[in-house]
Order: structure tokens, then sequence, then C-alpha cells
């Protein structure tokens, strides 16, 4: 990267199914930035634990888990996918029913919080190391938590019919209203707004509008 050019810092925030993960791949592919889907992180996690046959209670036994995990990261098409332990889990691995029920009470925990904190951190210089302009991350906590020295933090929802449609149209059986209010609840960088953050409302947007209205922020924030 010319040391002329500023790197962006994009942290983009919602609820289940509210469209960060299309609106970050696309904004990418437009900026050259590196995607980064933290939801992503969770569900490795939460895979893992119920491989090893670990419900989100066991403490020791799930500490012990998360003290030999080992996180890298293997980039293709502007994605940074979590290889875990050496392999980057298959989608659908990570969008079973059994993750899709568990993966917010394992999200809940601080020390899995804790296990994937420092490497989304570290992806920050994975995108710089690697050339691309800047950086998306998508999540829940991004903009508050994980980098909140962001220069732009975007917050998306939609409304609930629009997002069961969504998952409907992928054919995934998901709770996403369940997930939404475990993760609003929880004590431990919980689902909200930070109060920097643009809230864009894309029940009515098509995912090229959304885009094109970051572009315009991404922009404007330089
Ligand atoms: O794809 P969808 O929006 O439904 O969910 P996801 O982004 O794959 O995230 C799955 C779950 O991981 C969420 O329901 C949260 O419980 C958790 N998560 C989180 O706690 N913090 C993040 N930064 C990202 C996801």
């Amino acid at each position: 990267m010319p040391e002329s050019d500023h790197f962006h810092v994009v942290a983009l925030d919602g609820g289940a199914a509210s469209g960060k993960s299309s609106t970050s791949r696309e904004l990418a592919a437009r900026r050259n930035f590196l995607h980064i889907d933290t939801g992503a992180h969770y569900r490795a996690v939460t895979a893992q634990a119920l491989a090893a046959a670990l419900k989100a209670t066991d403490g020791p036994a799930l500490n012990a888990l998360l003290e030999n995990l080992t996180f890298e990261t293997e980039i293709t098409d502007r994605s940074g996918l979590l290889k875990l332990n050496g392999k980057v889990p298959e989608d659908a691995t990570l969008r079973t029913e059994a993750v899709n029920g568990a993966v917010s009470k394992f999200a809940a925990i601080p020390a899995v919080r804790d296990a994937v904190k420092r490497y989304q951190q570290s992806q920050v210089e994975v995108a710089q190391r690697n050339g691309f302009n800047g950086i998306v991350m998508d999540g829940r906590d991004i903009g508050s938590v994980i980098l909140p020295d962001a220069n732009l933090k975007v917050f998306l929802f939609a409304d609930p019919e629009t997002r069961e449609k969504r998952r409907m149209a992928q054919g995934i059986k998901d709770t996403i209203s369940q997930r939404d209010k475990m993760d609003e609840k929880r004590k431990t960088a919980p689902l909200s707004a930070s109060p920097d953050a643009v809230k864009i409302d894309n029940s009515d947007l098509s995912l090229a509008e959304v885009v094109d209205k970051i572009g315009a922020l991404l922009d404007a924030s330089q």
C-alpha cells in the first residue's frame, strides 16, 4: 500500500440476517478491502465445542478446548477465513441447525469472546500486509469492542419479516429473533449500535444502494 493512501477500517454491525455479510462482501469487492465475517468465528468455535460434545455450561472443559485452539487466516476472494486448528471449516458445518441453535449461548461466554478478540483485532494488520486498501469487519460488537477506532461504523438493520424471508430464501432454518434477543441481553459485548455508528435500514434498499451509501460515507470520512 502506498504511504499516501489512507487505509480504511469499517465496522459493520447488525442483527441476524440484517444483510451484513452480503453488504460487506460487495463493499470489499468494490474497494479492494479484506472482509472478515466474525460470526463465522463464533460459529467455528461452537461447531468445535459441539463436536467435542460440550455444552456452553461446561466451563472447565470448554476453557481447556479454547486454550488449545489455533487461529490463522486463509484469504480467498477478499475474504479472510478463519483456519481453526489448521482447517477452514466448510460453510455447511457452520450453518447447521445445531450451530444456529447453540452459537448465541457460546458467544455469550466471556472466555469464548476473549479467545477470538485478539485474533479479530489482528486482522487489520493481515489486511495491510496483504495489500488491501482497507478492512470491513462484520459482527455485533465490532464498532463497540473490537475496532472502536474504526474510521466508519455502520449499524445495519431490517424489519423482522424481511430478515425471515432472506433466511427462508437461503433455505436455512434459523432462530433469528431468539438469537437477537440473546445477543442483545448478554452482559459481555451485547448487540447494540454504537452512538457513533451510522444506522442504515436496508429493508427496502437493494444491495447496490446500501453499498453506494456506505461508499459515500467512506468518501466523506477521508
Ligand atoms: O449470519 P447471521 O447474521 O445470522 O449471524 P452471524 O453473523 O453468523 O453470527 C452468529 C452468532 O454469532 C450471532 O447470533 C451471535 O450470537 C454471535 N456473534 C457475536 O456474538 N459477535 C459477533 N461479533 C458476531 C457474531
